[in-house]
């Protein structure tokens, strides 16, 4: 069975659906300073979080069960490039299928941490959730005027899906229709 996605064109179908126009992406622009001033704190939040729960912890520790620094401060730049990295969004050919590779990473462990296991995409999902929470809050301190705040907090909300779309799409195996099944050969 031949499947082929059209990563970007999906992408804009996800961002079109939940309303992330350019409006929207220059709102995001617009918050750049202030949340790259702040990322460093932000992905601290999140792996705290990620510490507290032993679902997620498991995936920061050595053999002995204790806390493994180095690989810990590893995934916070990688949080913190992805946060960036975010900020700089477009629907080009490359960035879906850099978004989909980090999906995969999580979804299937490279042999190093083979025994680990998948990340469970709940977190994935949680992990958006509680990003998107870090974001409001700073957002809500941080922005003066209220409605500026808000359009911030309901820019990133947008993006964040749209970006978890495919992170998951790693995860998922969705029963191909009819048409989309068909391929040359089987006609
Ligand atoms: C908002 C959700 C998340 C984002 C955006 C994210 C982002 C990233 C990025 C950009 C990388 C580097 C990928 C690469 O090197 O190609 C990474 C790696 C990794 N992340 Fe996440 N992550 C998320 C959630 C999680 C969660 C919930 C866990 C586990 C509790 C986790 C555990 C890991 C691990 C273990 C690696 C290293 C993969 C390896 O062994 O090579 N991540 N993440």
């Amino acid at each position: 069975m031949q499947r082929i996605v059209d990563w970007p064109a999906r992408m804009k179908e996800v961002a079109d659906f939940v309303g992330l126009d350019q409006a929207g992406l220059e709102t995001i622009e617009s918050t750049r300073d202030l949340v790259l001033s702040r990322g460093e704190e932000i992905t601290a939040d999140v792996y705290d979080h990620f510490l507290t729960f032993p679902e997620t912890r498991r995936f920061f520790e050595d053999e002995n069960g204790e806390v493994d620094d180095v690989r810990l401060e590893r995934r916070k730049h990688s949080l913190l490039r992805f946060l960036t990295g975010s900020i700089g969004f477009k629907i080009d050919e490359d960035y879906p299928i850099r978004l989909l590779a980090t999906g995969i990473v999580h979804s299937h462990p490279p042999s190093h941490r083979a025994h680990m296991g998948s990340v469970p995409s709940r977190f994935m999902v949680g992990s958006m959730s509680f990003l998107q929470t870090v974001l409001a809050d700073l957002f809500q301190e941080e922005l003066k005027d209220p409605r500026e705040a808000h359009a911030a907090s309901v820019a990133w909300n947008k993006l964040l899906m749209v970006q978890l779309d495919i992170l998951q799409a790693g995860y998922i195996n969705e029963t191909p229709t009819e048409a989309s099944e068909r391929t040359p050969e089987s006609e």
